[in-house]
């Protein structure tokens, strides 16, 4: 096959046939189809889309450069994925909440992107936290546990991290059939039977609009089934941070708040939706609401955080060591007014700028940095009030400080705060 060809074919606005992206994903993986092809393809995509054969064809091909999961026979196996929001901590409590309740979550997860904070970064601010696990010890976590949370190793849809890569650095990651095939080949490799998607949209999330964000949930929803995993997807608002705390360590205090029963209101509503969303759809719960009940039981009884414990231990931590926090530093309001627009993705580059996450590949990431955001939209604010706490050195502090300032828009009357909930699908 002429790999010149395909991505003429592509560039023309043609429907490839399953054999010639079969044919460049193997190559590319085998390393016989070099980056300046597979780039000049993912752009060719970019601009013309796929149909939603093609994007199951994509996301199937990039499963088969490497290894799937298999499990034997015993509690359904599931998982949740974000497109990735500031301050979304969701992850760390769901899983061994849903641990707790009848179904195993072996959760491949990321690091950060762009402004978003990742789970594996988080979870690496806990002393002796592992996150590359081998296949063999990621099974055995789940299997002993019911939940791990690790990264995608080798071996697990190598195309995609290779690809992936590619396309962050030629401008064509924000392209909906590439991100399906993307969280997708991941996903379906960890060898779940049900999924749900928290698709966000708004000032921090990958999608700036709600329409986008619809057109992605649907392409993942369609191409999800299509792969025989049952897939549900929630719009989520991403338009203010979710929660109070953004950063590593700081994230990971508040994910264990919640689970001792305590935490922010927004980031327990999200987990209970979709955590009781998957207990329905994986038959492990009659209805949301005994779903609700259960998942609350975990909580309450304190198994949940002893399950959080466990798995932490299992992969190298321990999760009652000092997480360290650096030293804080108030940020005052310069404005007066109603809080009516927030740039979420403006704090996350605060934190960024702290230290907490990374500017480039390779970047050391100082676990210790993080914020405490202390608005919301719709709240009255008075000049000199604190509006943030931050975790940083002295040094980056006035800058970080000026940049949370500017992230806030003021009005004179006051503006109901978003649902978080926007669709589900
Ligand atoms: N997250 C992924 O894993 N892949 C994408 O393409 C975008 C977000």
């Amino acid at each position: 096959m002429n790999v010149a060809q395909i991505i003429a074919d592509k560039r023309d606005g043609k429907t490839l046939e399953d054999a010639q992206i079969e044919y460049l994903i193997d190559g590319f993986a085998n390393e016989q189809i070099p980056d300046y092809q597979m780039a000049a393809f993912a752009m060719a995509v970019y601009f013309k889309g796929m149909t939603l054969a093609e994007t199951t064809t994509l996301t199937r091909s990039m499963i088969d450069s490497g290894e799937r999961l298999e499990w034997p026979a015993g509690k359904p196996k599931v998982d949740k994925h974000s497109t990735g929001g500031v301050g979304d901590k969701v992850s760390i409590p769901l899983a061994p909440m849903l641990a707790c309740c009848g179904v195993d979550v072996p959760m491949i997860s990321g690091r950060g992107l762009g402004a978003t904070g990742g789970t594996l970064d988080k979870l690496e601010s806990i002393p002796g936290y592992r996150c590359d696990l081998s296949l063999g010890e990621f099974r055995s976590v789940v299997n002993w546990n019911g939940c791990s949370i690790a990264s995608a190793g080798s071996n697990l849809a190598p195309a995609d991290k290779r690809f992936y890569a590619l396309r962050d650095v030629t401008a064509t990651v924000p392209s909906i059939p590439l991100i399906t095939a993307s969280i997708l080949s991941k996903k379906v490799a960890e060898g779940i039977e049900t999924l749900v998607l928290d698709v966000k949209w708004g000032s921090g999330a990958f999608m700036k609009t709600l329409e986008d964000a619809r057109s992605l949930a649907k392409s993942l929803v369609n191409v999800g089934n299509q792969m025989r995993v049952k897939t549900t997807a929630v719009i989520t608002d991403m338009n203010q941070p979710l929660g109070r705390m953004i950063g590593n360590a700081v994230e990971v205090d508040e994910s264990v708040e919640i689970l001792d029963g305590k935490g922010p209101d927004d980031v327990i509503a999200l987990t209970m939706e979709l955590a009781s969303r998957l207990l329905v759809s994986a038959g492990a719960a009659a209805d949301q609401q005994s779903a609700r009940t259960d998942l609350q039981r975990s909580i309450d009884t304190g198994e949940a955080l002893e399950r959080l414990s466990e798995m932490v231990a299992s992969q190298g931590g321990d999760l009652n060591a000092n997480r360290t926090r650096a030293k804080s530093h108030v940020v005052h309001s310069l404005e007066a007014g109603f809080v009516t627009r927030i740039n979420a993705q403006r704090i996350g580059l605060a934190v960024i700028e702290m230290g907490g996450g990374r500017k480039q590949l390779g970047d050391k990431i100082d676990h210790s940095v993080g914020m405490e955001f202390l608005i919301r939209i719709g709240d009255k604010i008075e000049i000199g009030q604190p509006i943030a706490n931050l975790f940083c050195s002295e040094k980056v502090a006035n800058y970080a400080g000026n940049l949370v300032n500017n992230s806030i828009g003021t009005g004179p009357t006051s503006i109901e705060s978003p649902e978080l909930i926007v669709e589900t699908f």
